[in-house]
């Protein structure tokens, strides 16, 4: 396929709507350690226990990390209702909900901390001696920084914001079961990519989402996040967050 825009009529862009029936078979089929990821969360997190998801998806980390602490009161944010119906049914009245669009997050109580697991925000880890990147849900530069504005302004002082670490995307084609193989696709155009998430049965394509990132230095990101008023704490010890903190 040689432009990935000629689909953007076809579906609605920026979504998971199109690949939640699988997204569980495809995530907990190694795509992320969920184990390593919430145990390292946990340690970030103690001793704070009201916390914010951005981005909660079908409630994967949530459920493991109230597998540490069953005091944590999280609330899961997220804009595509079939994945919050799935973390509904996963976790129940275990967490707070709010299908909200992160870009006009408006809640009324404030928060010690908040986190995202590939969720509307995260860095791209290139490796050790390199820098890492700020990868958005959120494809616009401004719209992506009035929805960081906003999950600061509904952080206390002194509140954590830990974004997690993944590895840089690549085209690769994967089968989940004997039926079932994932297959994905990037597309770069400057500081903006489109990933295509497809799956596909021996009969044909079952789900396909496009989705449009942007990618910023971190420095641009660190230097965003000092506007908000917020220092960079650092990596944690097993690198898989980096963490800002509140002034
Ligand atoms: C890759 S999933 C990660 C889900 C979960 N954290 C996990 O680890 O499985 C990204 C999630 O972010 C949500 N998301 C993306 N942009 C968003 C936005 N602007 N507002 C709220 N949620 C958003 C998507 O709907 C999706 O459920």
């Amino acid at each position: 396929m040689n432009n990935p825009s000629d689909k953007k009529d076809a579906q609605d862009l920026n979504t998971y709507e199109g690949i939640a029936e699988f997204y569980d078979e495809l995530m907990t089929k190694g795509y992320y350690n969920y184990d390593e990821i919430s145990r390292a969360l946990h340690e970030i997190m103690s001793p704070k226990t009201q916390l914010m998801e951005l981005g909660v998806g079908t409630g994967l980390v949530a459920e493991l990390l109230l597998e540490h602490n069953s005091d944590y009161s999280i609330t899961g944010i997220d804009n595509t209702e079939k994945m919050m119906s799935q973390a509904k049914e996963r976790l129940g009245n275990r967490i707070n909900y709010e299908l909200q669009d992160i870009t006009k997050l408006d809640l009324e109580n404030k928060f010690e901390a908040a986190f995202s697991v590939g969720g509307c925000w995260y860095f791209i880890d290139n490796g050790k001696d390199h820098d890492l990147e700020l990868c958005s849900h959120i494809d616009d530069l401004e719209a992506s920084k009035e929805g960081l504005r906003r999950v600061v302004d509904h952080l206390e002082s002194g509140g954590v914001l830990a974004l997690a670490l993944q590895a840089a995307h690549t085209n690769y084609s994967k089968k989940l079961d004997e039926e079932l193989t994932y297959s994905q696709e990037i597309f770069k155009e400057g500081e903006i990519f489109t990933k295509r998430y497809l799956f596909t049965k021996p009969s044909g394509v079952v789900a396909e989402q496009f989705y449009r990132y942007l990618v910023l230095p971190s420095e641009t990101a660190h230097s965003f996040f000092d506007e908000l008023g917020c220092d960079p704490v650092g990596l944690n010890p097993t690198r898989h967050f980096f963490v800002y903190k509140k002034r």
